[in-house]
């Protein structure tokens, strides 16, 4: 579904990502992890169009999509729920997953997606009216995860979604992950939390300083001595 060929991503002088190759078939949950400034938000901005490649290039569905711009890659089909959960904070939860739904597809059925997203998150259904500045942290990640979801993306890309959540809240949106996946929608986990994203995901890539250091199925690099002291303190 996707595929990103030896990407180069550079901030001016700085590079940040060095021949990345990355790909995930349709109905798989990758994980993408490694330690801060590894490279990972660089990496999901490169591929939904918010930064250029230096070099490289990345393809949706067979067809090349560095170059687009992040609308049109929207429009595709891709979606992403950025780090730290960017709403729009004066808004109501109601107008904030609204805002969601610009691509023409899913502005079409935003009643019916609008419904399936209070369906899946029903604390969202009783605060709708409220001002996304006042939720809790755990609330304002369901509102970015049903953000994401208004645009009906084939692709949800998700940057840290466990970060700064409780276990107990953590274990509940990760199982609602699985949920989307299940659903029919192939995810990309960007996470710092590897143990968990591990556990939940199919397939993983390791990023070190812009590089991709390792890459497998979770199963086996859960087992990984390296993965194990490195990340997991163990
Ligand atoms: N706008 C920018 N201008 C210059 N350098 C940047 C910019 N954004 C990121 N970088 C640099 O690129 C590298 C990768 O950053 P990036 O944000 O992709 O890391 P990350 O893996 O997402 O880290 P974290 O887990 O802390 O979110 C870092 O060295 C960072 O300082
Ligand atoms: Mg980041």
């Amino acid at each position: 579904m996707l595929q990103v060929n030896q990407i180069d991503t550079r901030y001016g002088k700085i590079q940040a990502l060095w021949e990345v190759c990355l790909r995930i078939e349709e109905g798989e949950i990758v994980a993408l992890v490694g330690a801060n400034g590894a490279g990972k938000t660089t990496l999901l901005n490169t591929v939904c169009g918010v930064l250029r490649p230096a070099a490289g290039s990345v393809e949706f569905l067979g067809k090349r999509i560095d170059g687009l711009s992040a609308h049109a890659i929207v429009d595709l089909g891709i979606s992403q729920v950025p780090e730290g959960s960017k709403l729009f904070p004066d808004m109501s939860v109601r107008e904030n997953l609204e805002m969601g739904a610009y691509p023409h597809h899913a502005w079409k059925e935003k009643q019916q997606t609008l419904k399936q997203v209070f369906d899946l998150f029903p604390r969202l259904k009783e605060r709708e009216r409220q001002l996304a500045r006042t939720l809790s942290g755990g609330e304002r990640q369901m509102l970015a995860i049903g953000r994401g979801l208004m645009s009906k993306p084939r692709l949800c890309m998700f940057d840290e979604l466990s970060y700064g959540l409780a276990p107990l809240l953590v274990a509940e949106i990760f199982g609602i992950i699985r949920g989307l996946r299940d659903q029919g929608i192939t995810i990309l986990l960007i996470e710092q939390n590897v143990k968990h994203s591990l556990e939940i995901a199919d397939r993983a890539y390791v990023l070190e300083n812009g590089h991709v250091c390792l890459e497998g199925d979770c199963a086996e690099l859960l087992q990984s001595d390296y993965v194990r002291k490195a990340y997991m303190g163990l």
